[in-house]
């Protein structure tokens, strides 16, 4: 159990809750159940949300570190709570995709499910107000976002990213559609950071094509809670130790 103290509240987020703790090199993480979408103008609660993003983001960044990523995690407490390394947060969110949907098939007019010939990284700028706009190097460099070596990490830890988790979840019978992933910078480190679950990630059944994701949600075809205890089944079924 936890060898540190909760402090005062740092953040609220749309699906977490931030603490400071005791320790200024650790974040105490409490996932909630509210679920939203389009930049938070729907929303709902989902019965055991958070326990199991919790418990899904705790299997994916332990799965990551043990292939040599390096992440912010550093245990699961609770059902609902983890303890993370405390990080800077830079303000570009970024996306990794395997096959086309969302919002890339609105932007180049391909149907969903077009399996894209490589890999293709979009990165996005953090800012609710602005509802994330699209940008790019120019702009993470113009605007001083992260600095060109930073986005080098980045790009080579979200391929790397991509790379282990469509082979770990093609096994357990999921296409990997698309992720996004967020990054910090703890001391002078840049690491994986904020969540890795069904809410950031889009996962088909790869033989029915089922969405077990938040686009269940997103797109009002209900389920959800199911569909997420379905991928978090999977990865035990594998991760179980
Ligand atoms: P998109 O197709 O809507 O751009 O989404 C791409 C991926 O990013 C998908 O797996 C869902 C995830 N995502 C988030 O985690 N947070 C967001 O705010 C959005 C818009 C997408």
């Amino acid at each position: 159990m936890a060898s540190v103290e909760k402090l005062e509240q740092l953040y609220e987020g749309k699906a977490k809750k931030i603490y400071a703790t005791s320790d200024p090199n650790i974040y105490w993480v409490a996932y909630k159940d509210s679920a939203t979408a389009f930049n938070g103008v729907k929303k709902a609660e989902i019965d055991n949300k958070g326990i199991l993003n919790n418990r899904i983001s705790a299997l994916f960044f332990q799965y990551l570190e043990k292939q040599g990523i390096p992440t912010h995690f550093v245990e699961q407490l609770s059902d609902r709570e983890m303890l993370v390394k405390s990080l800077r947060i830079i303000p570009v969110e970024v996306v990794a995709r395997n096959i086309v949907a969302g919002s890339l098939a609105k932007r180049v007019g391909r149907p969903e499910g077009t399996v894209l010939a490589k890999p293709v990284l979009e990165f996005y700028y953090k800012d609710d107000e602005l509802g994330d706009p699209l940008i790019n190097d120019y702009h993470i460099a113009a605007l001083d976002l992260a600095t060109p070596e930073q986005m080098d990490t980045i790009a080579s830890i979200a391929l790397r990213v991509n790379d282990i988790l469509k082979t770990f979840m093609a096994d357990l019978g999921i296409d990997l559609v698309d992720f996004k992933l967020e990054f910090g910078v703890h001391g002078d480190t840049v690491i994986l950071g904020d969540e890795i679950s069904p809410d950031t990630c889009r996962f088909w059944d790869s033989e029915t094509k089922e969405k077990l994701d938040k686009d269940r949600f997103r797109r009002d075809m209900g389920g959800l809670e199911e569909a997420y205890q379905e991928i978090l089944r999977r990865l035990e079924s594998k991760l179980a130790n």
